[in-house]
């Protein structure tokens, strides 16, 4: 990705998503400034790249932090109810602004009434489409990492809340953030709507032989009760009944996508599941 001089502004910088977004686009040159909702979390952001400290909540400050930026990028808070008035917000804010560009990190197959986290954002998407505002979308697929939140390294079991048998199509946490890199800093992607899928449509008991393969260790699948699952995450009621709700639609249907449009906006191949595997796990078995 070429150095680029627009000012870019990344809502939710400190998260898991935004965080390496904002790293690889400083790497690059390109001038990025990472919005938090606290002074400790631009303390923890010091010497990766500026930051702007602002709240979704409050549109007025929204409005300062988004002073000159050409393009905003907002990424949500996981499961959250508020997410619609946030957006609200940001949209209002990025129009009073004058921003270029609006680009929205929703999720595949945000219509689905099912998983009201997805919904949500089908909503959110309405409401930018209806703006005076120039916007991408882009839709991630599951992310690598969120099916590897279901191994247990000690016992070798991947031990996920839905089916082992539903097909999913991970994408490569890092393809994702230089795919999403792309589109922020590059000319040409106003109006369109991005669905960012991996290249080959995987199960949870695909996954596992890739696994068994990297690690050189019989790892075993098993469903796994979403109680198990829950435990350790920290979720709010609310949020927790959402989780509920996306594994029983996982366990029902999946989430299967496709990998030729990342493909197209990497300008490469994406990385397989096993190369995934091999640049976290290491070792050359993938
Ligand atoms: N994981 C996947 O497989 C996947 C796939 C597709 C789409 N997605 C979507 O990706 C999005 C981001 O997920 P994530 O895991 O990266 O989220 P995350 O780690 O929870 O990051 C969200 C960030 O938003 C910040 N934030 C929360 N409330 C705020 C407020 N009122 N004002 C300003 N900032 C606020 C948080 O700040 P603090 O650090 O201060 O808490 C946090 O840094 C989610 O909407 C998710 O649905 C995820």
């Amino acid at each position: 990705m070429p150095g680029g001089s627009q000012d870019i502004v990344i809502i939710g910088a400190a998260g898991r998503t935004g965080r390496p977004l904002l790293e690889h686009l400083a790497r690059g040159g390109t001038a990025v400034r990472g919005l938090v909702r606290s002074e400790k979390r631009a303390q923890e952001l010091r010497g990766v790249a500026a930051t702007v400290v602002a709240d979704l909540a409050d549109p007025a400050s929204l409005t300062r932090a988004f002073a000159g930026a050409s393009v905003v990028h907002f990424i949500p808070p996981l499961f959250d109810k508020a997410e619609e008035t946030y957006a609200a917000n940001a949209i209002e804010a990025a129009t009073s602004a004058g921003v270029g560009r609006f680009v929205y990190h929703s999720v595949l197959h945000a219509d689905t009434r099912q998983m009201p986290h997805h919904h949500r954002k089908a909503a959110v998407e309405r409401m930018l489409r209806d703006s005076d505002l120039a916007w991408t979308i882009v839709q991630p697929a599951m992310y690598v990492s969120t099916p590897l939140l279901y191994l247990d390294p000690r016992a070798m079991v991947f031990r996920p809340p839905f089916s082992t048998r539903r097909l999913f199509r991970p994408i490569d946490n890092e393809d994702l953030t230089a795919a999403v890199a792309n589109i922020l800093a590059q000319q040409g992607h106003e109006f369109a709507v991005y669905e960012l899928a991996g290249p080959s449509p995987l199960t949870i008991d695909d996954m596992t032989a890739a696994l068994t393969t990297q690690i050189g260790k019989p790892v075993r699948a098993e469903a796994g009760a979403p109680e198990a699952a829950l435990r350790g995450r920290n979720f709010a009621p609310e949020a927790e009944q959402e989780a509920r709700a996306m594994y029983a639609y996982y366990d029902a249907h999946g989430l299967p996508g496709n990998g030729r449009v990342l493909e197209m906006i990497l300008g490469r191949a994406p990385r397989s599941f096993a190369q995934s595997l091999a640049v976290r796990f290491g070792g050359s078995k993938a």
